[in-house]
C-alpha cells in the first residue's frame, strides 16, 4: 500500500472527504445515497423555471433502468418510484432547486457480509477502504450503480428541457456478439421491444441466448452501448476544455463498468487518410459525410453526434475466485446477492441521461455566448 506521504497541515485542509458527487456546471446535479441506505436521490439546481414536467414520463426513464426487469438482469426487485420534494409547483419548474429521492425497499444486506472484511477482485471494494478507511460494504454502498439512477431522474427532465433534440441509445454488442449494420440503417423504434434492447431482432435474439448462458455458467459479459443524437442545434460546446466531446467523454466514462468512449470515427478514424477522413461541405453548409461525430472544435456543428461506451463484464461472479482480505490474507470468495450477467440492457436509460445532462448543461452555457 502507498500512500503519498503529505506535511500534516494538508490533512486539515484535505479531510477525506468524498467528492466529486456533483456534475455539470449551470444545470447542475447532485447525487446522494447507498445502495442499502433508505434511499437514493439528488438535487438539480439551475433547472429554468416554467418547464411543463411529464412526471410519467421521468417514471418511464427509471423503469428502463430498474433491477429486476426482465431474467437478464439483477433479480432484486425495487419499484424505484422517484418521489420529488422541491421545485416543482403545479406541475411546472419554479427555476428553484428540484429534490428528490426513490426510497430503497429490496435490500438484503446479509448477501453482502463476505465483502466486509475481502475484497472482490475488480470492483470497488479494496479502493474504498485504502482511500477513506471505512466503507458501507452492503450491495458496495456508494459504487453500486444503484446511484445512477437519481442519474436517469435528472437526465429525463434534461430531456424535456431539450424538446426536440433526440437522444437514441441501443445496445450494440454484447460480449462478441456486435452489429454490423451502421446507425443510419437501423430502426429505432424496435430497441424497446426486446429485453437488451438492440434495435437489431436476429442480434437481439442472439445477444439475449449469450447472457442467459453467461449467467447459468455464473459468470459475466461486457457489452458496448451506442448513441446517437439528433436535431442538435448548432453551437454547444465551448472552444478549450469543455469541448462537447470532452463532456460527453467525462459523462460517460462516470458510468459504473465503463471502460472506453469513442466518438466519431474514433479509433478507427486514426487508420485513414485526411483526403478520406474530411468531411465535405454541401452548399447549405451540412456536411456529405459525417467522420466528426457533429462535432468540430469542440462544438456541435449541426449533424448527428454518435458515440459508443464500451462495458466491462462486471466484477461480482457468481464462481469462486481466491483474493486479498483486509488483513492482507489471500482467501477463497465465492460471489453471492443479486447481481447483472450484464449490464447493457440496464445501462441505455443512463446512457441517455448523462447525454441529456451534458446537452441542458452546455445549453445554457451557450446562451451568454453572443450580444
Ligand atoms: C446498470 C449497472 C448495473 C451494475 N450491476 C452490477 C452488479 O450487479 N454487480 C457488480 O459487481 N457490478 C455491477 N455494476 C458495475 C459496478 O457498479 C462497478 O463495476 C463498480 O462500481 C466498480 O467500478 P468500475 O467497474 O467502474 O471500476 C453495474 C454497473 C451498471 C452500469
Amino acid at each position: 500500500m502507498n500512500y503519498v506521504q503529505y506535511p500534516s497541515i494538508f490533512y486539515s485542509i484535505f479531510e477525506p472527504i468524498m467528492a466529486g458527487n456533483s456534475f455539470g456546471q449551470l444545470f447542475k446535479l447532485t447525487t446522494f445515497g447507498e445502495s442499502h441506505g433508505p434511499a437514493i436521490g439528488g438535487v438539480i439546481d439551475g433547472c429554468p423555471a416554467g418547464i411543463t414536467l411529464d412526471l410519467e414520463a421521468i417514471q418511464r426513464e427509471l423503469n428502463r433502468r430498474k433491477p429486476g426487469q426482465s431474467a437478464l438482469v439483477t433479480q432484486r426487485k425495487e419499484p424505484d418510484e422517484v418521489v420529488f420534494y422541491a421545485g416543482i409547483f403545479e406541475g411546472k419548474t419554479t427555476g428553484t432547486p428540484i429534490g428528490f429521492a426513490i426510497h430503497n425497499t429490496n435490500q438484503k444486506s446479509r448477501d453482502y457480509a463476505h465483502i466486509k472484511d475481502s475484497y472482490r477482485p475488480s470492483h470497488a471494494d479494496k479502493v474504498y477502504d485504502d482511500k477513506y478507511g471505512f466503507r458501507d460494504y452492503r450491495g458496495g454502498g456508494r459504487s453500486s450503480a444503484r446511484e445512477t439512477a437519481s442519474r436517469v431522474v435528472a437526465g429525463a427532465i434534461a430531456k424535456q428541457f431539450l424538446k426536440s433534440i433526440d437522444i437514441q441509445a441501443y445496445v450494440s454488442a454484447v460480449g462478441p456478439i456486435a452489429l454490423t449494420k451502421d446507425h443510419s440503417t437501423l430502426d429505432f423504434s424496435l430497441t424497446e421491444t426486446n429485453p437488451v434492447r438492440c434495435p437489431d431482432p436476429e442480434k437481439a435474439t442472439e445477444m439475449e441466448a449469450y447472457i442467459r448462458r453467461i449467467r447459468k455458467e455464473g459468470d459475466t459479459v461486457g457489452g458496448v452501448i451506442s448513441c446517437v443524437i439528433k436535431n442538435v442545434p448548432i453551437g454547444l460546446g465551448e472552444p478549450v476544455f469543455d469541448k462537447l466531446h470532452a463532456e460527453l467523454g467525462k459523462a460517460m466514462l462516470s458510468i459504473n463498468a465503463v471502460k472506453g468512449f469513442e466518438y466519431g470515427s474514433g479509433f478507427a478514424g486514426a487508420q485513414q487518410k485526411g483526403s478520406e477522413h474530411n468531411d465535405q461541405f454541401n452548399a447549405d453548409g451540412t456536411t456529405k459525410s459525417n467522420h466528426s461525430g457533429g462535432i468540430q472544435g469542440g462544438i456541435s456543428n449541426g449533424m448527428d453526434i454518435y458515440f459508443n461506451v464500451a462495458f466491462k463484464p462486471v466484477a461480482t461472479i457468481m464462481q469462486s475466485q481466491t483474493t486479498l482480505d483486509n488483513k492482507g490474507k489471500m482467501v477463497e470468495m465465492q460471489g453471492k446477492g443479486r447481481h447483472d450477467p450484464c449490464v447493457v440492457p440496464r445501462a441505455v436509460p443512463i446512457v441517455e441521461a448523462m447525454a441529456a445532462l451534458v446537452l441542458a448543461d452546455l445549453t445554457l452555457l451557450n446562451r451568454g455566448t453572443r450580444y
